[in-house]
């Protein structure tokens, strides 16, 4: 694990997706950017870890390991502009990685990775939370199965209100480098959290976004870089979207939420009540399906298929959250990189997580949004 240490906060949602299975722990840290903070929480885990004072000292000790005892995967818990060398550095080694988002902080840098990963062709994945709920993957489910109807209109969004004051100037840790145009990148709201509801909406509807109009605000004076963010879409088959974020909107927590209107039918879901989706079909009452009700199918969904049943990990009734859309996300890239490792055929095509092609589309996502926006929200293409 690289980054963790100093109060941080994803790095102890992963601690806990990765231990989740009883088949993976972690087992060496580079906590910190201060080599005796590093060493210092490396010594107070909970178990004994091999405690680094960088991540230049764990891959180096790592280029004199035999293979068997390499790492299995690296995990990239540090900000924005802690992703690229780590990353690389990894790949170099063939270690595979499972990295933070966005991926870089520019799509330059997404590119170098792209090349890198395939040239050594070493599994990588990027870190989009929220395609790991079952939900999502029986979303995928229902808009390929075709009840929707033809996509014409998604409304993707991450709404939250915690950036609404200058925290940055009163020292929060992750506000302050969320707000540092150098530190997360060229978009600051839309980087953060716009890149997680683009990905939702690619997920689940296995579209592509083609081209942008954006408008990016900076609503709190003095912040270099947006903290709201609003970006009009055409979609892959024709139809039209909009994605949009905002950290600026006081009340709102984590409210991610995706609706995809088809020609037969619409669909619902957010994150803060991840296992419900609602259907709605022209003329007939709504349907609500929460876990048991899709396992009941009563013949409205079709064919449900069985590994999708049997994917959730408790039965009905006891709820899966946050920490169960990360495990999943640790447990399918394990899958993976087994294989890998085993030197067998493996697969990381974006189907179960995202891979390092979905991460360097949100890059190029951002880049033509920021390019819209630079234009007066002219029209730009997605590459
Ligand atoms: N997937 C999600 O749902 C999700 C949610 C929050 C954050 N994130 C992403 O996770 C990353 C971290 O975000 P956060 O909010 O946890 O940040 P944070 O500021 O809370 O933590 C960052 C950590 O990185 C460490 N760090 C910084 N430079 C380092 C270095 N050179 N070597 C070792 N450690 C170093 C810090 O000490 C700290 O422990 C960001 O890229 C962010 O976008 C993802």
């Amino acid at each position: 694990m690289i980054g963790g240490g100093g109060g941080a906060f994803i790095a102890n949602p992963h601690q806990k997706a990765i231990h989740f299975d009883g088949t993976r722990r972690v087992t060496s840290v580079a906590l910190h950017p201060n080599p005796e903070i590093a060493m210092n929480e490396a010594n107070q885990w909970p178990y004994p870890v091999k405690g680094y004072t960088s991540y230049d000292e764990m891959f180096a000790d790592q280029a004199n390991l035999p293979e068997d005892e390499k790492l299995d995967y690296v995990l990239i818990v540090t900000p924005n502009f802690v992703h690229f060398d780590p990353a690389m550095k990894a790949l170099e080694l063939g270690i595979p990685v499972l990295c933070e988002k966005p991926l870089t902080t520019n799509l330059e840098l997404a590119d170098q990775l792209v090349a890198k990963a395939k040239e050594k062709n070493v599994p990588f994945a990027v870190a989009h939370t929220y395609l790991g709920h079952w939900t999502s993957w029986f979303m995928r489910h229902v808009v390929t199965s075709g009840l929707l109807g033809e996509v014409r209109w998604v409304d993707s969004y991450y709404i939250q209100g915690w950036l609404a004051d200058k925290l940055e100037d009163a020292g929060q840790m992750q506000a302050e480098w969320r707000t540092d145009p150098k530190k997360a990148g060229g978009s600051g709201c839309g980087g953060d959290i716009g890149t997680h509801a683009m990905m939702q909406l690619r997920f689940v509807t296995g579209l592509e976004i083609d081209r942008v109009s954006a408008r990016l605000e900076k609503f709190v004076p003095g912040r270099p870089i947006d903290d709201h963010f609003t970006v009009y879409g055409e979609l892959s088959n024709g139809g039209k979207c909009l994605v949009r974020a905002s950290q600026v909107c006081i009340g709102h927590l984590n409210d991610l939420g995706i609706m995809v209107a088809g020609t037969k039918g619409a669909m619902k879901w957010r994150q803060e009540e991840p296992e419900k989706v609602t259907i709605l079909l022209q003329g007939q009452p709504d349907r609500t399906y929460w876990r048991g009700a899709v396992a009941a199918n009563d013949g409205f969904l079709g064919d449900v298929p069985d590994w999708l049943l049997g994917e959730p990990t408790i039965p009905a009734g006891h709820g899966e959250g946050f920490h169960d859309a990360f495990a999943r996300l640790h447990r399918e890239f394990e899958k993976t990189v087994r294989a890998y490792k085993a030197g067998e055929a493996w697969e990381c095509d974006g189907s179960r997580y995202a891979n390092i092609d979905d991460g360097r589309k949100g890059l190029a996502f951002i880049d033509a949004c920021l390019k819209s926006d630079e234009a007066d929200g002219a029209w730009q293409p997605v590459s």
